[in-house]
């Protein structure tokens, strides 16, 4: 069994705190909307994915004590705003709360819907990759930031329990150090070969031709195929590109915001400074420092090889390809 960032017990979410890990595994529980919020904005809770199917139970735990819904969503989606899943399940809930639905069981539908549609990614990606192959990802798209197996993460679980021999190159992915902390943890848990290397190592294992593959997670993808993902990722996509190595995105279809016509119109979350002059609450940079710390960046569609969704592996060009995904629903 992979590792599960929440669990809904008793009424209760308990949500793994990945500020610590993986030095210490705590459980958070959360019993209101707020506590969701809360815990998504301080990152207890991270991950496109994972923030969308806690969010949705933050809602049904509004629902649960009487709370206003359309305040826990606004509440809500106003925690982090570039992951687009986190309004998709938060707008999902209020859909279901006006049909009259039980929104415990709305929740707990969407927290399996996404272990499943990742298990689909996996299984879409997985062909993508040889029979041996060395793949570079990019921050945590794995179990910890989804319900549950992961996305970038489930593509090379699945190429493995396939039999491929697959070897993982993690970033440390400065300045939160998913990739340090979580990537490396989560595939060593799981006996997965990964080797952390520091983010601006990644060129130089380019050169040596070290690289079949980039596979990265995605917060949101625009109609015409630009993707928001973790600061840093665009560096990886051009570094990728430069060495004519293949950069695959692989996200659910509840990441692609049909209504974001490019990565100029994808909110780019500015997180605080302290994140980025401090190194687990030591001070490295001098005081007084100017400081940007953009969460996220956008590659554009042209760097992305190809798009692997729960509903099959999307190429460019995309505004045509994510647009026949989406009339597809309609007719669904
Ligand atoms: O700031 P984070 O840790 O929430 O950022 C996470 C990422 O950038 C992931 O790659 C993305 O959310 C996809 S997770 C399957």
């Amino acid at each position: 069994m992979h590792v599960t960032p929440l669990r809904w017990e008793g009424g209760v979410l308990f949500l793994l705190d990945q500020r610590l890990l993986p030095r210490e595994e705590i459980w958070v529980a959360c019993r209101t909307a707020n506590e969701v919020a809360a815990s998504i904005a301080t990152m207890v809770v991270r991950g496109a994915p994972a923030i969308g199917v806690a969010a949705a139970y933050g809602m049904a735990l509004a629902a649960e004590r009487g709370d206003d819904l359309d305040d826990a969503a606004s509440t809500l989606k106003r925690a982090r705003p570039t992951a687009v899943n986190l309004a998709w399940a938060v707008d999902r809930m209020l859909r279901a709360s006006r049909a009259g639905a039980d929104l415990t069981r709305e929740a707990e539908l969407i927290h399996r819907e996404d272990v499943e549609a990742n298990m689909r990614i996996g299984r879409h990606g997985a062909q993508l990759l040889g029979e041996r192959a060395t793949v570079l990802t990019h921050c945590n798209a794995g179990a910890l930031a989804t319900a549950g197996y992961g996305t970038a993460l489930g593509v090379i679980r699945a190429a493995i329990e396939g039999g491929k021999h697959v070897a993982v190159f993690a970033d440390e992915t400065r300045p939160y150090l998913q990739g340090a902390r979580l990537t490396a943890w989560e595939l060593q848990q799981d006996g997965i070969d990964v080797t952390l290397i520091t983010d601006n190592m990644a060129g130089h294992f380019f050169q040596q031709n070290r690289f079949d593959a980039v596979i990265v997670g995605a917060d949101r993808i625009a109609a015409n195929g630009d993707t928001a993902n973790k600061i840093g990722t665009y560096t990886v996509a051009v570094l990728a590109h430069a060495h004519d190595v293949p950069f695959y995105v692989a996200a659910p279809i509840s990441t692609i915001d049909p209504d974001c016509p490019d990565g100029t119109a994808i909110p780019i979350e500015e997180r605080s400074a302290q994140e980025v002059v401090e190194v687990f609450g030591s001070r490295v940079a001098p005081e007084g420092i100017a400081v940007r710390h953009p969460a996220f960046d956008v590659t554009p569609a042209r760097l992305v090889s190809a798009i692997i969704t729960d509903r099959g592996v999307l190429r460019a060009p995309y505004e045509s390809s994510i647009a026949a995904l989406f009339e597809e629903r309609v007719h669904a």
